[in-house]
């Protein structure tokens, strides 16, 4: 009880939270046992899947019996995922969609070509932090875009796939980052205030103004 108000608290710090030694606090909590599961006949959706936590998040559901699709932008990128995930766990029941979740007539494309009855698992972890105002084919800021709007519309049009599964999990990858600004719900789009690039006065890192 006292580790997680402990953990509430100072997740909020990000300074003890997002470094090696918010890691170690966290791991502490982290047992290997619950991973033991069998995930076979469970259908699971991974958004940015061709690298980095979404590559490894679809390997591990693969590798525990799923039935993965990875959700790329890009095919050659996707494709190569899909094949090196099929050879690393012998599951072959990976499979590949291109589509770019900031664009949302790609994400309702999807949707009606998606022929699975059922989603168990939907992870939405695509993500972009582009260091100058870009936007999306329909004139989203490309952020706001790719991190939430595409992803609930995403989630939307999964709804009654989603009510299909028994127990079905909705998962959003976020950052840390969240904790350091609040968000203008009355200028989502940042058409007054548009992002900015600037430097943190350690000259350590660039961080982008949100
Ligand atoms: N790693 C960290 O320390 C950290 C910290 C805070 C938050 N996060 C969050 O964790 C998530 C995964 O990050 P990561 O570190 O694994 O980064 P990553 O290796 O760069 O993975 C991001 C993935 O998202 C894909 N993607 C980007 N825009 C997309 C779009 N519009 N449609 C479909 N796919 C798209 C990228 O595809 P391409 O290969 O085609 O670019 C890439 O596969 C992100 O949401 C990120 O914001 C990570």
């Amino acid at each position: 009880m006292m580790g997680t108000i402990l953990d509430a608290v100072l997740d909020r710090s990000i300074l003890f939270s997002f470094d090696r030694s918010g890691f170690l606090r966290h791991a502490r909590s982290f047992r290997p046992g619950d991973l033991d599961v069998d995930l076979t006949g469970r259908v699971c959706v991974v958004t940015g899947a061709n690298s980095g936590i979404g590559r490894a998040a679809a390997t591990a559901l693969a590798a525990r019996g799923a039935e993965v699709w990875l959700l790329c932008r890009d095919r050659g990128r996707g494709e190569e995922a899909v094949a090196s995930i099929r050879k690393a766990t012998g599951n072959r029941r990976v499979h590949l969609e291109v589509v770019d979740v900031s664009h949302l007539a790609a994400v309702r494309a999807f949707v009606e070509r998606f022929a699975p009855a059922r989603v168990d698992v939907l992870i939405h972890n695509a993500g972009v932090l582009p260091a100058t105002r870009q936007e999306s084919p329909e004139g989203l800021e490309l952020t706001l875009a790719t991190n939430v709007i595409g992803p609930f519309l995403l989630t939307h049009l999964l709804q009654a796939k989603l009510a299909a599964a028994t127990g079905a999990r909705v998962i959003f990858v976020s950052s840390g980052g969240m904790y350091a600004r609040r968000l203008s719900l009355d200028d989502l789009n940042r058409i007054r205030r548009p992002l900015r690039q600037r430097t943190r006065s350690s000259g350590l890192k660039k961080c982008m103004t949100v």
